[in-house]
């Protein structure tokens, strides 16, 4: 089984961003590890990362028009914007939302509010990168 890990903007600074709330994991480190683990329940995983919404729109929709399976951590998107909300929509395949920390647990606000959870099949939140890795155990079923 294909499946789709995608991520968007300030997610490839992983590593460097906040470490005291995102941790010291580099985005390679986190996509070697995704392959990885993805490899050990039979998945071939592809992971993605970009700070342009429409790059990542275009890859929801090619999502959408493949019935691939996808972990989304959208990032800030996840709190604003209506057309990842709408790409979301159109997937076919399941779509697990990741968060590395608990944004309801988060002081600011906007962060309470998700676009992507009434789309996603389950939201794993707050387990570090690790979240990746239950995220891929539950599209294995
Ligand atoms: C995040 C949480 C979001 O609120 C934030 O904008 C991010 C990362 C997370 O993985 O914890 O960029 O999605």
């Amino acid at each position: 089984m294909k499946v789709l890990v995608l991520n968007g903007p300030n997610l490839g600074r992983l590593g460097r961003r906040q470490p005291e709330i995102y941790g010291s994991t580099t985005h390679d480190e986190l996509a070697a590890r995704c392959v990885a683990w993805g490899r050990e329940r039979g998945q071939e995983v592809e992971v993605r990362q970009t700070n342009h919404e429409g790059q990542m729109i275009d890859w929801l929709n090619a999502a959408a028009d493949d019935a691939v399976p996808v972990v989304l951590n959208a990032a800030a998107w996840t709190h604003y914007s209506y057309a990842l909300y709408d790409a979301c929509a159109q997937l076919e395949a399941p779509l697990v939302e990741v968060h590395i920390s608990e944004p309801k647990q988060r002081p600011e606000e906007f962060r309470h509010t998700s676009l992507v959870t009434p789309h996603a099949a389950t939201v794993i939140a707050g387990r570090g990168v690790d979240g990746y890795r239950d995220a891929l155990a539950f599209l294995a079923g």
